[in-house]
């Protein structure tokens, strides 16, 4: 896409249109209660996994409706970890969107499996029909990613599943506290991958969480995510503790530590509220958006409760780098989600993939900008972003409200 920007998408420097200061993509919302619950630990000594981290876990477990949750230093361990725990090693493919992030089809490779790469809709979503096309004989597992906080159609995934007894591990980075047709995320499928980086709608500087339902798998989870030991420091180190320990089968070190539950005890408190703000902006966005030419917003499918991690817009008729730049020249930040991982050096070169396997993912990504929408924002910030979308696509200024 070649078409050129108005005029107006470029301020002059020192122009109204230029904000005073950089408004960043994205940005946490941490408050006093975060920071005095880290520094309390601090004090603690538990600066490891300890009784934080437990807290934090039944808390997460409890909201999600969830048996088991178990903490780990990230979505990527969370991820691998729910592969690993179902034996997924060299000959066996993994079914994967392309459009996500690296990290959901690197954690196949890192099993020596192959990551299948699919095709996803208009809305950045795999489908059950089009996974069905990918399954082979090989297929041990299928990880549909909830694109930009809103579920993918669980209910024909998990009955594909089913009939052709595959596992559904859930890549639900950006989906803590999304809801598919009414009940939470967190047990639709067998494991249910979260992320708390700084990003994400709840952070934990950096962290994951595994939800599941199944006690076995559960039990494994916990062993693999710290080196394969029968008991972690927490049931070593207490009063109540012993030092004996075996290691059962070689594990990670994929362990949450208290300083990350601190954070994340209280972002899970706020977790709602920031959702509700997310969603109050997006409809802001929308109602403010809509009427431009050569915008297509993205939208809430009827079956989801959306978080809106992520405000991916489609560009119809500009170039993507260019906007971004307008953008950047007014001090907004803005970013894509995601350069399809068919596209990757890596993944190119070693399956062979080519853009024309995946024609959805590659519309989308010719035209995806990410604006900023996150709950720290002021309504002055917000009134930037809408103000500079308006002007760079050369729209009338009028914002409805
Ligand atoms: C869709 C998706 N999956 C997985 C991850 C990995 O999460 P983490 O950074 O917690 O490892 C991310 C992170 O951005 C993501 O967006």
């Amino acid at each position: 896409m070649t078409t050129l920007l108005p005029a107006s998408a470029s301020p002059a420097a020192g122009s109204r249109e230029r904000r005073a200061g950089f408004l960043p993509y994205c940005l946490p919302s941490i408050g006093d209660e975060e920071i005095a619950e880290v520094v309390d630990s601090l004090r603690s000594g538990w600066v490891t996994t300890g009784p934080k981290t437990k807290r934090f876990e039944d808390a997460f477990a409890e909201y999600a409706g969830a048996r088991h949750a178990i903490a780990v230093n990230s979505c990527t361990a969370a991820l691998h970890l729910s592969l690993a725990a179902h034996d997924i090693g060299p000959g066996d493919e993994v079914i994967v969107p392309t459009l996500t992030f690296c990290s959901t089809a690197n954690v196949v490779e890192h099993l020596g499996a192959k990551p299948v790469l699919v095709d996803v809709d208009a809305h950045g979503l795999v489908t059950a029909e089009t996974i069905e096309d990918a399954i082979t004989t090989r297929t041990r597992a299928i990880l549909p990613v909830h694109y930009a906080g809103q579920a993918a159609d669980l209910d024909p995934i998990l009955a594909l599943g089913q009939r052709r007894g595959i596992p559904i591990i859930e890549d639900a980075a950006h989906a803590s506290g999304a809801l598919y047709k009414g009940r939470r995320i967190g047990t639709h499928g067998r494991a249910v991958c979260f992320s708390f980086y700084a990003t994400k709608n709840m952070t934990t500087g950096e962290g994951g969480m595994i939800t599941t339902n199944d006690d076995a798998l559960a039990a494994r989870l916990r062993l693999l995510a710290l080196h394969g030991m029968s008991r972690d420091a927490w049931k070593r180190y207490t009063a109540a503790g012993s030092w004996f320990y075996e290691v059962i089968e070689p594990g990670y070190k994929d362990n949450m530590t208290d300083l990350q539950a601190s954070l994340g005890l209280h972002q899970l408190e706020k977790l709602d509220s920031f959702i509700e703000r997310r969603r109050a902006m997006a409809a802001r966005y929308t109602a403010a958006l809509s009427d431009l030419e050569g915008l297509a917003l993205p939208l809430e499918l009827p079956h989801n409760r959306h978080t809106w991690h992520l405000f991916p817009v489609q560009l119809t008729n500009c170039d993507r780098g260019d906007f971004i730049e307008a953008l950047k020249a007014r001090n907004i930040g803005a970013s894509v989600h995601f350069i399809p991982v068919h596209r990757h050096p890596f993944y190119r070169e070693r399956y062979g993939y080519t853009p024309a396997q995946f024609p959805v993912a590659e519309a989308l990504y010719a035209g995806m900008v990410s604006l900023p929408l996150y709950p720290k924002m002021t309504p002055g910030d917000e009134q930037d972003v809408l103000h500079s979308v308006r002007e760079i696509l050369g729209g009338p200024p009028t914002i409805h409200s």
